[in-house]
């Protein structure tokens, strides 16, 4: 089995998110069950400078877009191999979707449109690649195009899977730009890519693909309804017997206590003792109180409305009554940053808050925290969480897509089986986060019961060998179709 892995991010070539995680490991991991998957994506600078083995396969001049070239290389550490699409205008600036302010890059129709022609074309015949993939595998809506440029190219194409990792963003443009993408006027109705009046990129995606999946079970039932289903529901619904939810996993090398270069100490679920050393560096490397028994709650992540931030906003003042510590990890939203800016002047020594992103400090919060909090109203797989639960930092979070699906809640009969490794709030409002809080926090007081919850989640195993197998199913049904 041959499959082009395309994607916007992976790590660590370029990342803004969970995507690239994905896109850094799964292909990995199908190459280790055997399967020939090679990820395409574009030459960011980052790209260009952590990529191995770089060389170029060819240039070509486009009508639409000038010139582009394709480089070739491996990514560090698992050797995969990669194809990099350079373009001077297009890819060669720092913000992969967006400018230092936060605003979309105003051709980002244009670069990622390239990016699925790109796809389409090296997937399918008229590949001048001497690699030739059964399965074109896209992800979120930078790669939409390509399914449509497959379905319209005529004769057999290379079939597709579509992944959701995430319905909130939906790649809409104005209906102007299906001419200079050039794609055929009809592909701009309600049964393709239109939405709306709009060209929606998710939407030819969802529509043109053989398959679709989504990074949970419990998210591919939720975005088939009204609640979740951002406007896509109808379509998704009708797509319900092509679409399969396939878990996440975690890069379990990569996301090691014992073994993170990040870390002030190594510790593992049989050595519990460096813990405590990494609340301290973290209590240190933040200006927090060198309290040892604060529980000290710790949150990373993208400060969007789906990640819930806002809800531990209303909570604090009753979380600092609980006699918590906070450090903060994030970026996104203005408003919301802001909001966590005034949080943090008035608390010093209690709440640690770093704007931006910082890979390092993320794994450092994941080790030297005691509670990790992840309260999304949404959310498609989620890999926080995972981390969390491997660090020995048992997470509070809403019960939503992966969420649901990754953390046991700590009842008295899961403790006693011993499948406790969280807290599971079944709404989201502020009063319910703080209970959860309360109840961790109970539990946190009675060593012995909580080192249990810690080494839980500690020897889980969220590998991806699992779903590699069921990507792997889900490829080789498309190929028989
Ligand atoms: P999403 O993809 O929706 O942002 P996930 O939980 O799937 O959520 O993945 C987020 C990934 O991005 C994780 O690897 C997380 O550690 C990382 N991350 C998010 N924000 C930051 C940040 N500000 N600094 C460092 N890492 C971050
Ligand atoms: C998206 C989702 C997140 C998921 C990630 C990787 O960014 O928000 O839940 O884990 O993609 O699939």
């Amino acid at each position: 089995m041959k499959v082009l892995f395309a994607t916007s991010e992976a790590h660590p070539l370029a990342k803004t998110g969970g995507l690239a995680d994905v896109s850094g490991a799964l292909p990995a991991a199908l190459q280790e069950i055997g399967v020939d998957a090679r990820v395409l994506m574009p030459a960011y600078p980052s790209a260009l400078e952590k990529a191995q083995n770089l060389s170029r396969v060819f240039r070509i001049r486009l009508p639409e877009h000038g010139e582009a070239s394709l480089l070739r290389g491996m990514f560090p550490g698992n050797g995969v191999p990669v194809y990099l699409i350079e373009h001077k205008s297009y890819f060669e600036r720092e913000g992969l979707y967006q400018d230092e302010t936060g605003r979309d890059w105003p051709d980002n129709a244009m670069r990622f449109g390239l990016l699925s022609q790109f796809a389409a074309w090296l997937a399918g015949p008229k590949s001048p690649l001497d690699f030739r993939p059964d399965v074109l595998h896209c992800n979120d809506w930078q790669i939409g195009l390509a399914p449509a440029y497959l379905h319209f190219e005529g004769a057999k194409p290379t079939p597709t899977v579509f992944t959701v990792h995430n319905l909130a963003y939906q790649g809409i443009f104005p209906p102007e730009d299906l001419k200079k993408l050039g794609l055929p006027p009809e592909s701009f109705s309600i049964d393709g890519m239109e939405y709306y009046g709009k060209l929606s990129f998710l939407k030819a995606g969802l529509y043109y693909a053989n398959h679709l999946t989504t990074v949970s079970p419990t998210y591919a039932g939720e975005i088939q309804t009204e609640a979740f289903g951002m406007g896509m529901q109808g379509l998704l619904a009708t797509r319900g017997k092509d679409l399969t939810g396939i878990l996440n996993g975690i890069d379990m090398r990569e996301w090691n206590p014992a073994a993170d270069p990040h870390l002030a100490a190594p510790y593992s679920a049989d050595n519990l003792a460096g813990k405590a050393l990494n609340k301290r560096a973290l209590q240190d490397e933040l200006g927090l109180q060198p309290d040892a028994k604060a529980p000290l709650l710790g949150m990373v992540s993208r400060l969007t409305q789906q990640k819930g931030s806002d809800v531990v906003i209303e909570a604090m003042p009753q979380l600092l009554k609980l006699g918590a510590q906070f450090a903060v990890l994030g970026s996104g939203e203005a408003k919301l940053e802001n909001a966590w800016r005034d949080l943090a002047a008035a608390h010093p020594g209690r709440i640690a808050l770093k704007i931006g992103y910082n890979e390092g400090l993320g794994h450092r919060i994941e080790a030297g925290a005691d509670i990790f909090l992840m309260p999304s109203r949404f959310e498609p797989c989620g890999l926080n969480q995972m981390y969390s639960q491997r660090y020995g930092t048992p997470p509070v979070v809403h019960k939503v897509g992966g969420l649901a699906d990754t953390v046991s809640h700590a009842s008295l009969a899961s403790l006693a089986s011993g499948m406790a490794t969280g807290f599971v709030l079944d709404r989201l409002d502020a009063a319910s986060l703080v209970d959860a809080v309360n109840r961790a926090m109970v539990l946190y007081r009675h060593k012995h019961a909580w080192q249990k919850l810690m080494r839980n989640g500690m020897t889980r195993d969220f590998g991806w060998t699992k779903s590699a197998h069921q990507y792997l199913g889900v490829y080789k049904k498309i190929c028989r179709a």
